[in-house]
């Protein structure tokens, strides 16, 4: 029998949570080159390098199914908000934006700015922006998804009308293009004011050419707050009408008003993914955050200003204390304020908890990485699913937790052999303390890394250990053609 060549890594004595919701069970981890080797008592193997983790657990990386790191992985790579949590792959493009495909000589609009405020900052081809990132390859690895408005921007004269017939051809071209570069699908931003015109049949049409090259679709729906149950009637249909998966972002009852409704609105999903394929993601906190849209407050009871290109000084502050000190409504004061971004109180407690505890919802930050004072979800959303929502209030077991970022994750979006801690699966894994893992990012202080992550390992290299990154960029940028089917999120529930 030839012998096994020696592993890279030996992780001692770790308690293995393998995301797919089994019990934690003692085991060493063998890592060779950017696979998982073994995993079992392994009393016989030597690695190059051993760590003893006896008392942490060893999962597998987290995967952060909802981010606006598109740019981010390319102008800031080592993504210290993001593995400084465990993340070791974030999915790109969502709420109707991404940086490919387009060509473009004006700054796009709002929401766009989040991603990419100058048109140096957007690619004409998708493939292109896929070989920048195998050229530049962050920390992290990228799986991206094609934005509806990115889309719009590209082949319409005006956003505030419904595209054409031969717009929608040019649109379902360019995205049929970016799916054969390999992007992993396509994403509607219905709420905001680029894509706020589009008929559900514009969307049905394009979604149309998802199913076929197994992509997804994905959804920050046009109304989350008074009218949210007839946005995920839409969403349901455009899932059924185009035959493909559908993930609700962000999933949410916003405004005081609406507190409470997801006990009407997460039974009507349940109901609905009887079916067909429906999944959504969430982050664990009251307050959203997006851009700054003086006539959209969304009912919130407190603002606070992430940036301001007119007025930076505001940044980080709330903005009833500066329309108090400007002597003027907080309406006049955001737009005086723009263009701007902002955080928004606008949910309930209750409801958070609600959407957490689905054995359906996957985590997702929706971190705004290029906020001067952001939403703390960008440094903390995964630690406190873990610390502060599961050990502490006592949610779901840790062990649930750990899935809902993980083996659920990579099984709705088809990541073959990542999301999940078994022999023969990418090297992707964290390893963290149970008693001591917390957030530590604050609305005061939002880029606090978080508490109780020892070792973050992507593709078998190490990018963060004992509080910092290594500067290590071994992140892939996955296509679509590498990936498996999707949708069947329903195989690893426990
Ligand atoms: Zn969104
Ligand atoms: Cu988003």
């Amino acid at each position: 029998m030839p012998t096994a060549p020696k592993p890279d890594w030996v992780l001692r004595n770790a308690s293995v949570i393998d995301g797919t919701g089994a019990p934690a069970r003692t085991a060493d981890i063998a890592i060779a080159g950017d696979r998982i080797a073994a995993v079992g008592a392994l009393t016989d193997v030597t690695g190059a390098s051993e760590v003893d983790v006896a008392g942490r657990v060893a999962a597998p990386g987290f995967i952060d199914v909802h981010t606006h790191d598109d740019r981010a992985v390319l102008s800031d790579p080592n993504m210290a908000c993001k593995v400084s949590q465990g993340v070791t792959t974030v999915i790109t493009g969502n709420c109707g934006i991404s940086l490919a495909p387009l060509e473009t000589d004006t700054a796009p609009p709002p929401p766009s700015d989040l991603i990419g405020h100058r048109p140096e900052h957007y690619f004409a081809r998708f493939a292109d922006y896929l070989d920048a990132l195998d050229s530049e390859p962050p920390a992290v690895n990228v799986v991206a998804q094609v934005g509806h408005s990115t889309l719009r921007m590209g082949t319409m004269n005006g956003l505030d009308r419904a595209a054409t017939p031969g717009e929608i051809a040019g649109m379902r071209a360019r995205l049929e293009e970016s799916l054969e570069a390999g992007a992993v699908g396509m994403s509607t931003g219905l709420f905001y004011p680029p894509a706020n015109a589009a008929p559900t049949g514009e969307v049905v049409e394009l979604a149309a050419a998802l199913a076929p090259a197994g992509a997804i679709h994905s959804t920050h729906m046009r109304d989350e707050t008074e009218h949210v149950l007839e946005s995920l009637d839409e969403t349901f249909e455009i899932g059924r009408r185009a035959r493909v998966p559908v993930v609700i972002s962000h999933h949410k009852c916003a405004g005081s008003p609406n507190h409470g409704r997801t006990r009407e609105s997460l039974p009507r999903i349940e109901a609905a993914r009887r079916a067909q394929p429906i999944a959504l993601d969430v982050y664990p906190y009251v307050a959203g955050s997006t851009v700054l849209n003086p006539r959209r407050m969304m009912n919130a009871s407190r603002v606070i200003v992430t940036w301001s290109k007119s007025h930076p000084e505001a940044t980080g502050r709330d903005l009833s204390e500066i329309a108090a000190s400007w002597g003027c409504s907080e309406a006049a004061a955001a737009e005086r304020l723009q263009p701007a971004g902002a955080i928004y109180f606008i949910m309930d407690e209750g409801d958070v908890r609600r959407v957490l505890s689905s054995p359906f919802a996957m985590i997702g930050s929706d971190g705004l990485p290029h906020d001067s004072h952001p939403h703390p979800r960008l440094w903390g959303t995964f630690p406190r699913v873990l610390g502060h929502y599961a050990r502490d209030l006592g949610l779901f077991p840790l062990e649930e937790a750990v899935r809902r970022m993980s083996g659920l994750s990579a099984a709705q979006f088809g990541l073959t052999d990542r999301g999940i801690l078994r022999p023969g699966a990418y090297a992707d894994l964290v390893v963290f303390d149970a008693r001591t893992i917390a957030d530590r990012s604050t609305w005061a202080e939002p880029t606090r890394p978080a508490a109780g992550i020892d070792l973050v390992m992507v593709n078998g290299r190490v990018v963060w250990r004992s509080g910092a990154g290594t500067g290590a960029r071994p992140g892939r940028a996955l296509r679509l053609q590498e990936l498996g089917p999707k949708g069947r999120d329903r195989e690893v529930t426990a």
